[in-house]
């Protein structure tokens, strides 16, 4: 009996230990599609001897295959550009916490999770850009104005399907309400230039065309075009100008959304994994995301990019981030029943 109690505290022991394997390696499971991650992931395995493994997919067929892995799945981060994913993914216990407060002491406290289980590595504003032919800067105000009948025919945006615009219209639910956010949706819908169609890149181009005179866009998207190596693409990004909605005084700022990362509940190689969540919030490696991404960074000491910077400040909307999920369902029922494609 006495052995039998030994051997049943030793597995309880056991089951108790993280994983602490000594491997040489780490997998990722991304969602993030720019050119910067490489540098990042080089530059640390350099570093550090760990080889990173990237798989890259839209964030629900990530979230659906960790889901599908269980607890053998072979993933120790797990990489989005929203928020609304991350919180999703920890709402369906597929994370565990992280509270290392040496990585949160160097980011802004309004971008961290409530919850515990994501961190986010930067963040981007989704802001209005506007025709520098064709619009005055004065004109434009808030998120709200959009739906105003003075944009009928000019407005660009892509998709509903798209977690950026689910992000937005999470945060007018939280901010205004379901009944005011529908009749903004009308409103903004029957405001289209076209019907929903492309990426953020393409409303640019469009707008650079003449096929729309204002755009709903990620800020650092304007970046990446102005520093293309495509004549076309440089094109757009000086066709137009970056306006931050809602920076009014008694008005809550404009829209932003993380790109974040969370462990996952069995992280096989839980060590490397946070060894890169430290290099990837490291001022360094903060400092690599701005220049190469124009995303801003999440140490207020890391300045934006000298394009970004040209832009100026702006007041950021202060919802807690994880409401950008808690509303997805609601934000994309809105879409459905307002007719936004
Ligand atoms: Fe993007």
């Amino acid at each position: 009996m006495k052995k039998f109690t030994y051997i049943f505290f030793a597995i309880f022991i056991a089951s108790c230990m993280p994983n602490n394997k000594n491997t040489n390696e780490i997998n990722i499971y991304s969602q993030r599609h720019y050119n910067v991650d490489e540098i990042q992931y080089k530059n640390f395995e350099k570093l550090t001897g760990i080889k990173v493994n990237v798989t890259k997919a839209n964030a629900d067929e990530l979230i659906q295959r960790m889901k599908n892995e269980g607890d053998n799945s072979p993933a120790d981060l797990f990489i989005t550009v929203d928020v609304g994913k991350l919180w999703q993914g920890g709402d369906m216990g597929l994370f565990q916490k992280f509270d290392d407060n040496s990585v949160f002491e160097n980011i802004d406290s309004q971008l961290l999770d409530n919850n515990g289980y994501w961190v986010p590595v930067t963040y981007r504003s989704r802001v209005i850009v506007y025709s520098n032919e064709r619009v005055k800067k004065e004109e434009l105000s808030t998120y709200e104005d959009l739906s105003n009948e003075k944009w009928k025919g000019r407005l660009l945006v892509r998709s509903s399907s798209n977690a950026y615009n689910q992000a937005l219209m999470s945060s007018l639910v939280e901010n205004l309400g379901s009944e005011n956010t529908s009749k903004w949706s009308e409103g903004v819908v029957a405001n289209f230039a076209r019907d929903p169609k492309g990426s953020d890149r393409d409303q640019v181009k469009a707008i650079a065309a003449g096929q729309g005179d204002i755009a709903i866009v990620n800020s650092y998207y304007i970046g990446l075009l102005l520093s293309s190596q495509k004549e076309e693409e440089i094109k757009a990004g000086k066709a137009v100008s970056v306006f931050f909605p809602n920076q009014g005084e008694n008005q809550r700022g404009a829209h932003i959304n993380i790109s974040g990362l969370a462990l996952t509940k069995n992280a096989p190689n839980r060590d490397n994994a946070i060894q890169l969540i430290k290099y990837l919030t490291s001022t360094q490696a903060q400092e690599t995301y701005v220049k190469n991404s124009f995303e801003y960074s999440v140490n207020p000491d890391v300045k934006p990019d000298e394009i970004v910077q040209a832009w100026g400040e702006f007041k950021k909307d202060p919802v807690d981030l994880n409401s950008l999920g808690t509303n997805r369902n609601e934000a994309i029922r809105i879409f459905d029943k307002t007719g936004w494609k």
